[in-house]
């Protein structure tokens, strides 16, 4: 079975609509990133700890739950990755924020570094990668790897819109880290861009095309 999780949620299926529409500028583009990866991190932390606590409210005494003590870091993968992190830390400002850089060698196809600055606890907290598009796969599981060099323990991998190529490359390396994402495309054409998708998100947050 796929380590995936839909977020079918109608919200998060209206602002992918949205954004995958060519009239969509960068404005709106980017709120709309930031505001579906808001939403779609209350279905990745759903998972969260609670501990029960007590709260002298106005009336009484509550016996009341608050989030207890986990710790957490979003990862954006560049470019595209960054949109959703406004969206992320407005619901858990607590959480740090690493970021990597990937490209692909044009020669042998394979996933290069070319930036990584993750904060000095990585190993301690869980990691949620952020990137909007999943599409070959290659990028998301290269990130994983490095994060686990870092030491770090429990990933998730939040993307919009993925293709069943990159769910099953991401599933077959690292079939722990479970996938949250709004919609699973068709595939990918023969320049791996996710069709339908919705473009080059990079571009279409920066305005750069
Ligand atoms: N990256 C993008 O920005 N769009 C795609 O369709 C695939 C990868």
């Amino acid at each position: 079975m796929q380590n995936v999780k839909i977020i079918d949620h109608p919200l998060v299926q209206h602002k992918i609509s949205l954004m995958r529409d060519i009239n969509t500028g960068s404005k709106e583009f980017r709120e709309l990133a930031s505001e579906t990866a808001t939403l779609m991190c209350y279905e990745a932390t759903r998972d969260l700890p609670l501990k029960t606590v007590e709260i002298q409210t106005p009336i009484s005494i509550a016996k009341s739950r608050v989030i207890s003590g986990k710790k957490l870091a979003f990862v954006p993968v560049l470019r595209a990755g960054l949109a959703m992190t406004d969206g992320l830390i407005k619901l858990l400002p607590a959480a740090k924020v690493g970021h990597v850089g990937i490209f692909r060698d044009p020669d042998t196809s394979k996933a290069v570094e070319y930036y990584c600055k993750l904060p000095c606890d990585i190993a301690e907290r869980e990691v949620i990668i952020t990137d909007i598009m999943l599409a070959t796969g290659g990028t998301a599981v290269k990130t994983i790897d490095m994060l686990l060099e870092a030491g770090v323990k429990e990933i998730k991998l939040m993307c919009i819109i993925a293709s069943p190529e990159g769910i099953d490359t991401v599933n077959k390396a690292h079939p722990d880290v479970e996938i949250y994402c709004g919609s699973v495309d068709d595939g990918l054409n023969e320049k791996n861009y996710i069709v339908p998708g919705l473009g080059d998100a990079g571009d279409r947050i920066f305005g750069t095309k």
